[in-house]
């Protein structure tokens, strides 16, 4: 484990009559299509605006059936990274390793009933292992208890194939769940509803690294 703290805000949760000016730091972007989630978002046009507004790297999470149409699109965009559920795709050997070729960060995200089998099979073609630790689909959810041993377990599984993979954990992360996330082994946090639903995101930036800083 490297010790590195990212935080990753959601953009989900971003007022986006204030774009410009809260997209100063590395960004996630979920897209959802209102079949793989219950819920619709954004498409490659958001990654292109962002991408005009900063050059911080762009993760796309992709919360969509038939992840593999959108990878052209995303990587045209500006995108940085693409992370997608293997339960969305036939192929997923051959998708994280398209998404390499494209020069994007290859994710795969695995959701609270989602073994950690599903990641161990193509360990060596992941630059990013993600636990949701909520349902996907909608910001402002509860952490999973259950994700803590979850992350634990990715961790020693990233560790003994020395892997160098992000560990990255999404859904309800906040001063009260980052510490205990951290501790398991997770490098890095989406998060949407603690930051944006503050008036003073950097403090709560500021607030979350603290508390990982203590928790080791
Ligand atoms: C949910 C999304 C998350 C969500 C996080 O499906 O993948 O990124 O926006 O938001 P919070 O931090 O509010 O749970």
């Amino acid at each position: 484990m490297s010790g590195a703290v990212r935080i990753a805000p959601s953009v989900l949760s971003v007022d986006l009559a204030r774009l410009a000016e809260q997209v100063r730091v590395v960004l996630d972007v979920d897209v959802m299509d209102g079949r793989y989630v219950p819920n619709l978002t954004f498409g490659a046009n958001m990654v292109a605006t962002l991408r005009a507004l900063t050059d911080r790297p762009i993760d796309v999470h992709l919360m969509v059936v038939e992840p593999e149409r959108y990878l052209e699109p995303m990587a045209e965009a500006g995108a940085s990274g693409l992370t997608f559920h293997p339960d969305a795709t036939v192929h997923v050997q051959r998708l994280l390793s398209a998404v390499r070729q494209r020069g994007l960060r290859a994710g795969l995200a695995l959701n609270p009933g989602a073994p950690l089998a599903l990641m161990e099979e193509v360990i060596a073609d992941l630059d990013v292992v993600l636990i949701m630790s909520v349902n996907p689909g909608f910001g402002a959810q509860h952490y999973i208890p259950a994700s803590t041993d979850k992350i634990r377990r990715a961790r020693s599984a990233l560790d003994r194939a020395r892997s160098p993979a992000y560990l990255e954990v999404d859904g309800g992360i906040g001063p009260d769940t980052i510490a205990a996330a951290h501790a398991a082994g997770a490098d890095t946090f989406v998060v949407g509803n603690a930051l944006f639903s503050s008036p003073d995101p950097g403090a709560i930036v500021r607030e979350l690294r603290q508390r990982c800083a203590v928790s080791v």
